[in-house]
This record gives structure tokens, C-alpha cells and sequence, in this order.
């Protein structure tokens, strides 16, 4: 057997173009949707990342902003920063890039961003909707999983799905969003037992851990579906998963490459949160407007 590839970029390709008319509406009602970026520090990895997500704002004609900072910022000062956009009407998702440098409370810093603007998902607002099924901003990469699944036609329901990692950004609310569509979830994590054994009952294996070449052959079961959410640079610079790529394929009968995976995915779904933040910010705005109007009569 030779996996199918999935094709992570044309995926991401169709949710950036089915967002162009939203902009080009909010920009006509004079709302320019705009992400701002909070970039603490030099890690080579989080600077790629930001640049490329404010690569993605600027094609689609949004308006993005940087705040870098460096890695001996205060949590006070973060914590004013956050402040000022949370404030600042011109802005409607604010994005910190994890991780933070040692010594900065990351979850603080989450639970400072206003709910309406976190198009990260990371807030406790944003996940405790998410595992109460209420509607709300999804993490962008376990929603890219989901995007990937459905538009690949793999059906979670009744299938026994596998997700290795249970960091907040990916592995745990990928587990809850696999059991909204009625998978059986199994989470594994660095102390988990026997992982290979685990592994091999899957169905659905989503793998997001940072260790390349952790999913060997040996560890999937014929006919599985494999999403690799991993994201490792080699000793030669180049952009390797989680998944031992060239001996799974055979194995599983569809598989997401990396680069071109998963991580586009990504991207896009931050631009759609973000444009659904614009929207519901200023029909808000609108609203209160319309409100103070009807005072006024
Ligand atoms: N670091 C790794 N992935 C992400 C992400 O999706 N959002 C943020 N803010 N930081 C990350």
C-alpha cells in the first residue's frame, strides 16, 4: 500500500479564498481586519512563524502589526501591552507567540487577552467553550486537523483515534474536538505505558510532540489515517514531523506530509478567526451605535 498525500496547502488555499469577499466587505463598511502579533525575544523558530503569518495577512489585504520585545520583558510590561491592544478598537485578534522566553507566565498572559480578540483559542474563555461544545475561537492547528479530516471525507465517529501530546496549543483540544465528532479518544503522553502498542489500535494517529522520526512503521496499523502535527528543523536546516514519512506511507492509507501539511492549515484558520473577530466586533459596535441612536430619539 502507498498512502495518499494529503495536500495541506490547497486545503488552506480554499479557506483564504473563501475569506477575500468578507474583507473586501468589512473594508468597504471601513473595518480593516487586523492581527497583532506579540513576538518576545529571538527564537529563530517563533520569528519564522510570525513573519510568515504576517506574510498570509498582507496577501489577503489585512492589516497586521509586530510588536516585538525582548527576551527580558517584565510580566508587567506584557501584561500592559496585552492592556493597550485589548483596548485598542483598530485591533481585533492579538496573538502571542509561544513559547515565552523562561521566566514569563504564559497563562497569565492568555487569560489577559479579551476573549473577543483571542484568535489563538487560548484563553480560559476560548477552551472551557470548547469543552463545553459551545461556539467560540478554536485553536488553529486541532481545527486544521479537523479540516483536514473532513475535507479528506475520514469520518472520526465510532473510529478509535490516537492523539500523541497533550500540549494546550495542540493535543488536548484536538482530543476534545475528535470527541465532539464521536471518535474514542485515547491521549498519549511521555509517560504512557507502551506506546507502540497504543498506537498501533489506531485508526486516526495524530502526532504532535516535536520529535522527529518518534512514528515508525511499526507502529501503525494497516489502512490508517496519519496526521503529522510535528514541526522539527534537522541538523541540515530542513523542516522535518514527527513521523517516519518514508516508511509510514506505505503503511497508512493516508498521510499528511511535512512541510505542507498541517501547518498551512494553521495559518489559515488564524485568518479566519481573525476576520470573524473584525466582523463580530463591529456589528457589535454597530449595534451600540444603533443603541446610543435610539437613546437619543
Ligand atoms: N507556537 C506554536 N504554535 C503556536 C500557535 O498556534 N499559536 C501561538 N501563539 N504560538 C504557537
Amino acid at each position: 500500500m502507498s498512502a495518499t498525500i494529503i495536500d495541506g496547502k490547497k486545503i488552506a488555499q480554499d479557506i483564504k479564498d473563501s475569506l477575500v469577499d468578507r474583507i473586501q466587505d468589512l473594508k468597504s463598511a471601513g473595518v480593516e481586519p487586523c492581527l497583532a502579533a506579540v513576538l518576545v525575544g529571538d527564537d529563530p523558530a517563533s520569528q519564522k512563524y510570525v513573519a510568515s503569518k504576517g506574510r498570509v495577512c498582507e496577501k489577503l489585504g489585512m492589516r497586521r502589526l509586530v510588536h516585538r520585545l525582548p527576551a527580558a520583558t517584565t510580566q508587567q510590561e506584557l501584561r500592559d501591552l496585552i492592556d493597550s491592544l485589548n483596548a485598542d478598537r483598530s485591533v481585533h485578534g492579538i496573538l502571542v507567540q509561544l513559547p515565552l522566553p523562561r521566566g514569563l507566565d504564559a497563562k497569565e498572559i492568555m487569560s489577559r487577552i479579551s476573549p473577543e480578540k483571542d484568535v489563538d483559542g487560548f484563553s480560559p474563555v476560548s477552551l472551557g467553550n470548547l469543552v463545553l461544545d459551545r461556539p467560540g475561537f478554536l485553536p488553529c492547528t486541532p481545527h486544521g486537523v479537523m479540516k483536514i479530516l473532513e475535507s479528506a471525507g475520514v469520518d472520526p465517529s465510532g473510529k478509535h483515534a490516537v492523539v500523541v501530546g497533550r500540549s494546550i496549543i495542540v493535543g488536548k483540544p484536538l482530543a476534545l474536538l475528535l470527541l465532539r465528532k464521536n471518535a474514542t479518544v485515547t491521549v498519549c503522553h511521555s509517560k504512557t505505558a507502551d506506546l507502540p502498542a497504543v498506537c498501533r489500535t489506531a485508526d486516526i494517529l495524530c502526532v504532535a510532540v516535536g520529535k522527529p522520526g518518534l512514528v515508525t512503521a511499526d507502529m501503525v496499523k494497516e489502512g490508517a489515517v496519519v496526521i503529522d502535527i510535528g514541526i522539527n528543523v534537522t541538523a541540515q536546516g530542513e523542516l522535518t514531523g514527527d513521523v517516519d514519512f518514508a516508511s509510514v506511507r506505505r503503511k497508512a492509507v493516508m498521510i499528511t506530509p511535512v512541510p505542507g501539511g498541517v501547518g498551512p492549515l494553521t495559518i489559515a484558520l488564524l485568518m479566519h478567526n481573525t476576520v470573524q473577530a473584525a466582523g463580530q466586533q463591529s456589528s457589535r459596535r454597530f449595534m451600540t451605535a444603533d443603541a446610543y441612536a435610539g437613546d437619543g430619539n
